[in-house]
């Protein structure tokens, strides 16, 4: 595995490979890597020649207050969990991926300013122009990325068609901790008892989905039975929603595949999850 700290080295790797026709896949990290991620580089490894992954604490897509400071870093431990699992791993540094007079930015209107995007100002505008550098600097044929952050997944893949990146784009399942806590950067900072809270957000959509499954189809019965669950369990509910898995925007009375999708605050922490549900037609 060999480690890249400039945009220049990678883009001469990336060229070797597209010049013989060879698949790179990529899978963009902040770091702080979990089984998550590491699912992420076991699905582009049955597709590809060779992977990549970065490694970036994007302070662009961090809003003011937030944890951009404290977020986790410990290269080693990250260095040592993707030795096996990847040819490269890029780490650039901060003035590399936005160097002096870097002024673009990508936007994905519409679909960036609902769920998360009402509650992080700027945060998918943030994630998309990090995104595009990237794939403009590894130009992968495949890209992964975890069905956890779904909204992130849906915006990307509207940037890449609408931006012609000609990447593919795979969405990995979640992965969960045995209890089913989705796994997450941030689980870090959860304190033992702050754990036990974070289960309310899979317990909000597991109760959701039984409801469905014995026939309620009211997404505002639906939504306040997640938020109910979610704060009477201990955390702090941002948003409980029922979604279309395309458009992102509400469905009621729910019908098709559509996506529930939670966010709550553990003690400081915000976390998120969702489940993606085919219902009855109308
Ligand atoms: O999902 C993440 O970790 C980040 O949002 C990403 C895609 C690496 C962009 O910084």
């Amino acid at each position: 595995m060999k480690v890249v700290r400039t945009c220049a080295e990678m883009i001469e790797i990336s060229k070797f490979y597209i010049k013989q026709n060879l698949r790179l896949g990529f899978a963009p990290t902040m770091g702080c890597l979990h089984d998550g991620h590491l699912s992420l580089l076991e699905h582009l490894n049955r597709r590809c020649d060779a992977r990549v992954a970065s490694i970036f604490v994007n302070p662009k897509q961090f809003c003011p207050g937030e944890d951009f400071e404290r977020y986790p870093r410990d290269e080693e431990r990250d260095l040592k969990l993707l030795k096996k699992n990847c040819d490269y791993v890029f780490i650039p540094y901060e003035k590399e991926m936005y160097p002096k007079g870097f002024s673009t930015s990508v936007e994905v209107s519409g679909l960036s300013d609902t769920l998360c995007g009402k509650k992080r100002m700027g945060h998918f505008k943030g994630v998309t122009t990090v995104v595009a550098r990237l794939f403009g600097i590894v130009r992968p044929t495949f890209a992964a990325f975890g069905q956890k952050d779904y909204q992130q997944f849906v915006i990307i893949k509207k940037m890449t068609q609408d931006l012609s990146f000609g990447i593919q784009l795979i969405m990995c399942p979640t992965v969960r901790e045995k209890d089913g806590l989705a796994m997450s950067s941030r689980n870090m900072y959860l304190s033992s008892e702050e754990r036990a809270r974070a289960l309310s957000l899979r317990k909000a959509l597991l109760t959701a989905k039984k409801e469905i499954e014995i026939g309620q189809t009211k997404a505002e019965n639906l939504k306040k039975t997640m938020l109910k669950v979610m704060n009477n369990l201990g955390a702090k509910a941002e948003y409980a929603e029922i979604v279309d898995t395309e458009n992102l925007q509400t469905v009621d009375p729910i019908h098709g595949e559509v996506l529930l999708a939670v966010a709550a605050y553990v003690g400081k922490t915000r976390l998120i999850d969702n489940e993606i549900l085919r219902c009855k037609e109308l």
